[in-house]
């Protein structure tokens, strides 16, 4: 078999490969099979690149000595034009058979931008609570300021949204006299009830643990601990960012509600970190 056919076998190979991984992806996927299809895609291309390289290009010059040809000379001009023809419409053919196999291969391998999943926008900054929102125990029902016990603590999610990870919540009843809530804040605790994130800022564990007499949060992966009298600041442990804390107040029928969202964005993330000219990151 010539070098050219091979080569042609090759490119094809490839273009097919390439088309064929694209179509398989788009219809579903199959991750055995696109791993076979692009190792033919990139085997095929790279088995061309090497036959066109070590069997069609010649660097060495070898001079034959020979008497003159018995063909006149206007004879062996056009027989030369002739082969070169033919060279220059097989190299050509081969030169459009190796963009088209590099351009779908490259097609193919643009394939994992489709699979980056769309922006997420804003959902890193908001959660469920809006402003009206009933706080509801695990059971749904909704909570009264009184049935929150001293003491203890409570996990409490949005009307309708149970479950939600980032909405999760700690309800702690304490005495009112003893809050320190920072400026802004002094009618978020109705009847001494405060409401915070129980997500981490660390790490993002659920704080589960409450000591009530220090009025700590306490978190057990890495012991963090903050304070809940003074608006869940940290004063233990890696945690530099205090537990957001809900705004809530008490509606027309005795149920806590939520006066809007988290007072900042919950868990631990990028707002952490530090920008060149030294501002959070929290827009
Ligand atoms: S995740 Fe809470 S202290 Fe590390």
């Amino acid at each position: 078999m010539t070098p050219e056919r091979v080569i042609s076998i090759a490119f094809g190979a490839s273009v097919v490969a390439s088309a064929a991984l694209v179509v398989v992806y788009l219809t579903g996927g199959d991750a055995q099979l696109e791993g076979l299809l692009l190792g033919v895609a990139l085997g095929g291309l790279g088995f061309g690149v090497v036959t066109w390289a070590t069997r069609l290009l010649h660097e060495d010059e070898v001079t034959e000595e020979r008497p003159p040809l018995g063909t006149g000379e206007a004879t062996v001009e056009a027989t030369g034009q002739m082969l070169k023809d033919d060279e220059v419409t097989r190299r050509s053919a081969l030169v459009r058979l190796l963009a088209g196999a590099s351009a779908t291969l490259a097609a193919a391998l643009s394939i994992p931008a489709l699979s980056l999943g769309p922006r997420p926008g804003q959902s890193l900054f908001r959660t469920r609570w809006s402003a009206g929102k009933r706080l509801v125990d695990l059971d749904g029902n909704p909570v009264r300021p009184d049935a929150v016990q001293p003491g203890a603590v409570q996990t409490v999610f949005p009307e309708g949204e149970v479950g939600a990870a980032d909405a999760q919540t700690l309800l702690i009843k304490v005495d009112p006299e003893r809050l320190q809530l920072p400026s802004g804040r002094e009618a978020w605790a109705p009847e001494g009830v405060v409401s915070y994130s129980k997500i981490c800022t660390h790490a993002g564990c659920p704080v589960g643990l409450y000591r009530a007499e220090s009025h700590e949060l306490l978190c057990p992966c890495h012991q963090s601990t903050f304070d809940v009298l003074t608006g869940a600041e940290p004063t233990f442990g890696p945690a530099d960012r205090p537990l957001p804390q809900l705004p809530i107040e008490i509606d027309d029928e005795g149920y806590l509600v939520a006066m809007g969202d988290f007072s900042a964005p919950v868990g631990p993330g990028f707002w952490n970190l530090q920008r060149d000219d030294g501002e959070e990151q929290l827009s």
